[in-house]
C-alpha cells in the first residue's frame, strides 16, 4: 500500500462567519468518537452496542422509560416525530416561522401527510392564547383536526421560553387532547440559556416528543427522535424505515452523540456559543450608544446564540464580502448573526470592526 492518496482540503479552514450554525464543522471531540467506533463489525440497523449505550445516555438526561430514535437530520426527525403523533387525519399547530412550516419544504405535509395549521408570532413562540387561534373544529368532518402542536426551542427567531411557558403550554395542549412536540434543533442552547437540565423544559414540562439536534452543536450528522411520553406516540421503529431515517451503519450516528451527551460537552458547545452572540450583541449595543455604528438596530432579543440585527441599506452585501450571513427578511433590512461552537472572540470582534468600517465609509 505505498499508493495512498492524501486526503484534500479544498476550503480556507480558518475562515468562520455568522451564516448558520451548521456551516461550522465537526468537533474534534465528536471526530474521535467516530474514530474510535470504527474498526471490526457491528450489528447494522441499531442493533449495535454504541446504540444500545446511548438509550443509556439519554435515560441519564431525561430519565427512564423513554425511546431513542437516532436519525439523520432535523427535518426527518420533526416529520416522524410528528406522524407518531397523530392518525391520518391529525392536524398540527405551529407557529408560521417554524422550521416544520417554513424550511422544510412541505415535507411534514407531502411525506409525514399531515396538515400545518400557522399562527402569526413576532417572537416565534406559542402561547395558550396563540394556540388557540387554530385549537378548535374537533369532530367537524371538514377540518383537519388539530391534535398536536409543535414547538421550537430555541426558536427559529433566537428566543427562548421559559420552564413555565413550556409548562403552561403543555398543560394547555393537554387539557384540549392534544399532544406536545418540540423540536429541539437547538435545545443544548436553551439548556445553557435557562441554566437547568435538559429535562427540566422538555419532559418534566410535558413535552410528549421531542427532535433533539446535534448537528448544530458539533456532530458530522445525526439527531434523535426522544419519546418522553411513550403513550403518546406509536409506529416509530416502522416511520424510521418507510421516511428513510434508518442509517444502516447506526453506531456512527449514535458515538457521536454519546460523545456530545455523556460528558458536558453539549453543554460546553452550546454555552460557548451562546456567549459569543452575547458577545455581539454587546459590541453592537456599544457601537449604537457610542454612534460608531448609525442606523444599526435589532428585531430580536438575544437569548441563546443568535442575533437578530437591523442594518442601513446596503451595508448587509458589502459586509458579505468579508462575513457570510443571511438576510432573514430582507424588505425590513433585518439579517441574522449565527454564532456556533467554534465561533472565536477573535471572529466577532473582527466582525464588529468591519460593520464599523463599512458603515464609516458609507454613511454620514
Ligand atoms: C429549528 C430547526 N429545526 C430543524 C432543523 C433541522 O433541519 P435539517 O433537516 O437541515 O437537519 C433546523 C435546521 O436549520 C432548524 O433550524
Amino acid at each position: 500500500m505505498d499508493d495512498v492518496t492524501e486526503p484534500l482540503t479544498l476550503h480556507d479552514s480558518a475562515q468562520r462567519g455568522f451564516a448558520s450554525d451548521n456551516y461550522a464543522g465537526v468537533h474534534p471531540e465528536v471526530l474521535a468518537a467516530i474514530a474510535a467506533a470504527n474498526g471490526g463489525h457491528q450489528v447494522a440497523y441499531g442493533e449495535d452496542v454504541y446504540t444500545q449505550h446511548l438509550n443509556q445516555v439519554m435515560a441519564d438526561h431525561f430519565g427512564d422509560g423513554i425511546e431513542v430514535f437516532p436519525v439523520f437530520n432535523g427535518t426527518g426527525a420533526n416529520v416522524l416525530a410528528l406522524q407518531s403523533l397523530l392518525p391520518r387525519w391529525g392536524a398540527v399547530i405551529c407557529a408560521t416561522t417554524a422550521h416544520i412550516n417554513a424550511d422544510e419544504n412541505g415535507a411534514p405535509e407531502r411525506v409525514g401527510g399531515m396538515k400545518l395549521l400557522t399562527v402569526a408570532s413576532p417572537d416565534g413562540k406559542l402561547t395558550p392564547e396563540l394556540i388557540d387561534e387554530q385549537a378548535w373544529g374537533w369532530g367537524d368532518e371538514h377540518r383537519a383536526q388539530p391534535l398536536a402542536v409543535s414547538i421550537t426551542q430555541t426558536t427559529e427567531v433566537g428566543t427562548l421560553y421559559t420552564v413555565d411557558e413550556v409548562r403552561a403550554i403543555a398543560d394547555h395542549v393537554h387539557s384540549k387532547g392534544m399532544k406536545l412536540h418540540m423540536d429541539g434543533a437547538r435545545l443544548a442552547n436553551a439548556a445553557a440559556s435557562l441554566g437547568v437540565p435538559l429535562r427540566a423544559f422538555t419532559r418534566d414540562a410535558g413535552v410528549d416528543i421531542l427532535s433533539f439536534g446535534g448537528t448544530k452543536n458539533g456532530l458530522l450528522f445525526g439527531e434523535a427522535v426522544v419519546v418522553l411520553q411513550p403513550d403518546a406516540s406509536s409506529g416509530l421503529l416502522f416511520l424510521r424505515k418507510m421516511n428513510m431515517q434508518l442509517a444502516s451503519k447506526m453506531r456512527f450516528v449514535s458515538a457521536q452523540l454519546i460523545a456530545l451527551l455523556s460528558g458536558d460537552l453539549w453543554l460546553q458547545s452550546a454555552s460557548h456559543a451562546n456567549a459569543m452572540a452575547a458577545r455581539l450583541r454587546t459590541a453592537v449595543e456599544a457601537g449604537i450608544a457610542d454612534g460608531s455604528l448609525p442606523g444599526v438596530g435589532f428585531s430580536q432579543p438575544t437569548q441563546a446564540n443568535a442575533v437578530f440585527g437591523v442594518l442601513p441599506d446596503g451595508i448587509a452585501d458589502r459586509l458579505r464580502e468579508s462575513f457570510r450571513f443571511y438576510d432573514w427578511d430582507a424588505a425590513r433590512r433585518e439579517v441574522r448573526w449565527m454564532c456556533s461552537w467554534d465561533t472565536t472572540e477573535d471572529d466577532i470582534d473582527a466582525f464588529v470592526a468591519a460593520m464599523k468600517k463599512e458603515l464609516a465609509q458609507h454613511t454620514g
